[in-house]
């Protein structure tokens, strides 16, 4: 029977058996294989001692239930040994927005790549702002010359790699050092690599977001996030999350420990076709250029390369200049790849995309229209005989 709580042997265990067996131990339910789902708000306490003493393992449904306790331990044990703590929230934009409000105090600066989720930034703006929070964006590809924009009061550095849209690789570890060295903290949203296939807290990040909504759910029926701590920022993390009143329901906890169950096999199928896919678009006549960190033609490979061991279905496609509406033309013939936000589930996506207004610090010009491609599991052939139909309604539409 598994028991991820007595690892027997005293050795860590590989990420692929820490997916199947970690948050769940069928000895404390009854021998069922998965946990049980607790929807609870109160909790009753032994006596009134104990309720004035808050002694009490669990103390209110909001606070946290075995449900909360079972995804956050196994998301921390694949987040690898310095991760201290894991918060569950209602989305990924919540997990970022509380990663930097855990963080940050009036009067602080914040630098975020020019790379970095659109609603990322509405934040920072928005909201960091009024709270007496200014962000300058750096360019993705400065490395750890990102540095030389740090100013006397920056208290953190946000990262994303690679960029959801736009797939600029960073190196994270010399980021790090280099904001280490000036006192900042360092937040990633690593959400495209998840932790099995990268591990932002082993290369000196101290807060690792991941939109759960993706590849932890994997289904495209949830809405998750989810923070990483390392000893550095943990308290600061759960204190937020504590003070800010923030949970997530039980049943969508549910839903990403289910997908977590099968995330490596999802991932290399995703990961594998996703460049099959990529490869054959790299040589079609209408496409420029593949933005995908695996191919070797990527710009960001060789750091790929170095430190990631996988990639996730999604990348974009820069086509030579054609008309928008041929580029509609082409996605609307599509069959197998739906039009739609979001990314991570079993099914595949095509969407048009333009980084322009989302830029401030670096200006995207990559030279025709863009789209990107979620590759989902479907089989490949299938895929490309779609996106074969699609070129020639690009084409069609050029006449
Ligand atoms: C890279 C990245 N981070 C965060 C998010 C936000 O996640 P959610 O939609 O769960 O709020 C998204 C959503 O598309 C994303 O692509």
């Amino acid at each position: 029977m598994n028991d991820s709580s007595e690892k027997r042997s005293g050795r860590p265990r590989r990420p692929d058996t820490s997916l199947v067996t970690a948050g769940r131990n069928p000895r404390s339910y009854h021998g069922f294989v998965n946990p049980p789902v607790y929807h609870a708000s109160t909790v009753l306490y032994p006596s009134a001692e104990d309720y004035v003493a808050h002694r009490a393992r669990y103390q209110y449904g909001r606070r946290g239930t075995p449900t909360t306790e079972a995804l956050e331990s196994a998301l921390a044990e694949l987040e690898g040994p310095r991760c201290a703590g894991v918060a569950l929230l209602p989305s990924g934009l919540a997990a970022i927005s509380t990663a930097l409000l855990a963080v940050l105090r009036a009067g602080d600066h914040l630098l975020v790549t020019d790379s970095a989720y659109g609603p990322t930034r509405q934040f920072c703006e928005q909201i960091l702002s009024r709270l007496g929070i200014t962000t300058t964006y750096y360019d993705p590809l400065a490395g750890a010359a990102a540095a030389a924009q740090f100013r006397d009061n920056t208290r953190a550095i946000y990262l994303e790699a690679p960029g959801s849209l736009s797939f600029e690789m960073q190196d994270v570890a010399a980021i790090a050092r280099a904001a280490h060295d000036k006192g900042a903290l360092v937040l990633m949203d690593n959400t495209w690599a998840t932790p099995l296939y990268f591990r932002p807290l082993d290369h000196g990040v101290d807060l690792v977001i991941q939109a759960g909504t993706k590849y932890i759910g994997g289904h495209s029926d949830v809405m998750l996030g989810t923070v990483s701590a390392n000893a550095a920022t943990v308290t600061a993390l759960k204190n937020m999350v504590s003070y800010a009143g923030l949970c997530e329901g039980p049943d969508d906890i549910y839903l990403g420990l289910r997908g977590l169950r099968t995330l490596s096999v999802r991932l290399e199928r995703h990961y594998r076709s996703g460049l099959e896919v990529a490869r054959w678009l790299e040589q079609r006549p209408e496409v420029l250029r593949l933005l995908h960190p695996a191919l070797p033609s990527h710009p960001g490979h060789a750091i790929w390369k170095r430190d990631f061991t996988g990639a996730s279905g999604l990348f974009s496609m820069v086509l030579k200049p054609v008309p928008q509406q041929a580029v509609y033309a082409f996605l609307d013939t599509l069959e197998l790849f739906g039009i739609g936000p979001s990314w991570g589930g079993y099914e595949s996506l095509a969407i048009p995309f333009d980084c322009a207004p989302l830029r401030t610090a670096t200006r995207w010009q990559p030279g025709g229209p863009t789209v990107r491609f979620h590759i989902g599991l479907e089989a490949v052939e299938d895929l490309l005989a779609d996106l074969e139909r699609g070129f020639a309604a690009l084409a069609a539409a050029m006449n």
